[in-house]
């Protein structure tokens, strides 16, 4: 079954192609950083009207670079939510519209159980059950996964995603959007001796996060040290940007450490943006080694938003036959353990 996959649910645009027989055979991804740049963060309305601009040429050069036609696809997969409403209704209209053109089935992703499932693309031998750590800018989740489709709630943000954080703190330091990468680079250089933030709520019992501590803590750090009227120093913003990786990285395997006891699982999954974080990465892959736990991520590109993912969930879900309506849905808020599993139990 080959599934064109369609991303519309923030600032990027992303298509694919997923064949279940021979993989991921194309994918395009189109960010509109540039074009939020001057807000310091994404501006819906402009997010929708850029996806109206760059879905449809992007659908025909996904074609183009997997050699197929239209006629050629068995399925449409769109993400359906959550997200921003406009920017998903774009999506979702254009991914309805094209599979009834084509007179084939389409079906709404949600745009978290793509994350999730994003690293068994590269890896078809991971399977549930495993702990999944869904870590984006509007996520900071842990859920035991079952089966596919069959999530508990392990713990959550109760304010703040670490993502979200991260960006607010990368703002603060002028380090731009997204900040999430722009903190990763400028730590390199930090002072890891300078500073020590908060891990918050690691010292009570229970799986949830707090990160808007965190930005406040940054805010008065930098207050604290920098000089009045003159710009920011890089070396603060270099320590700065250190310690706040360092706790947040430090918070959340913590927590991971906690889930992986509590659940007596074995495999922990890491999805979402910050996933993509190489400090992340490489401590929660050292801790869990020695623990025998085995610590599974998406390859980078496909960490952030991206199609392939969306392709991917629903070729898993069209693969089961989901039921059909010709309604164009899309969903600010949606509970990912709301969904249906794929198999009982
Ligand atoms: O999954 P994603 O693309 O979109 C959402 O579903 O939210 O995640 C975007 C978030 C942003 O907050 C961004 O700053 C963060 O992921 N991010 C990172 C890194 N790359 C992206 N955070 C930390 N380190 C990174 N390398
Ligand atoms: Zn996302």
């Amino acid at each position: 079954m080959r599934v064109l996959g369609i991303e519309t649910s923030c600032d990027e645009t992303g298509v694919a192609i997923y064949d279940t027989e021979r993989g991921l055979l194309a994918h395009q991804l189109y960010s509109q950083i540039s074009l939020h740049a001057d807000y310091g963060g994404v501006v819906p309305e402009l997010a929708s009207r850029d996806h109206v601009r760059k879905l449809l040429p992007m659908i025909e050069q996904v074609l183009a670079d997997a050699e197929l036609t239209k006629a050629q696809l068995d399925a449409v997969a769109y993400t359906e939510g959550p997200g921003l409403l406009g920017a998903l209704l774009v999506g979702a209209s254009l991914g309805r519209a094209l599979a009834y053109a084509l007179g084939i089935p389409a079906l709404g992703v949600h745009h978290m159980e793509g994350h999730l499932l994003a690293p068994l693309l590269d890896d078809p031998d991971l399977k549930p059950p495993f702990v999944a750590l869904l870590v984006s800018g509007g996520h900071t989740q842990l859920m035991a996964v079952h089966a596919i489709g069959h999530y508990t709630l392990l713990g959550e943000s109760l304010d703040d995603a670490a993502g979200e954080a991260f960006d607010k703190a990368a703002k603060m330091l002028a380090l731009g959007y997204p900040g999430g990468p722009a903190i990763a680079q400028a730590a390199e250089q930090g002072d890891p001796s300078r500073f020590r933030f908060p891990r918050p709520m690691t010292d009570r019992p229970g799986l949830d996060f707090s990160f808007s501590g965190l930005k406040t803590f940054c805010l008065n750090t930098i207050a604290a040290h920098r000089r009045a009227g003159e710009p920011l120093d890089p070396q603060l913003v270099a320590d700065v940007a250190w310690a706040f990786q360092d706790a947040v990285v430090d918070t959340l395997v913590i927590k991971c450490k906690r889930a992986m006891v509590n659940t007596g699982l074995r495999t922990l999954v890491m999805a979402g943006g910050v996933s993509a974080n190489r400090e992340l990465r490489a401590r929660m892959a050292a801790v869990m080694r020695g623990r025998q736990v085995k610590v599974a991520y998406p390859s980078l590109s496909f960490c952030t938003d991206n199609g392939a993912m969306i392709a991917f969930a629903g070729a898993l879900r069209l693969q089961h036959a989901e039921p059909q309506t010709l309604s164009i849905q899309a969903r600010a808020r949606w509970p990912l353990t709301s969904l249906l599993p794929l198999e009982p139990g």
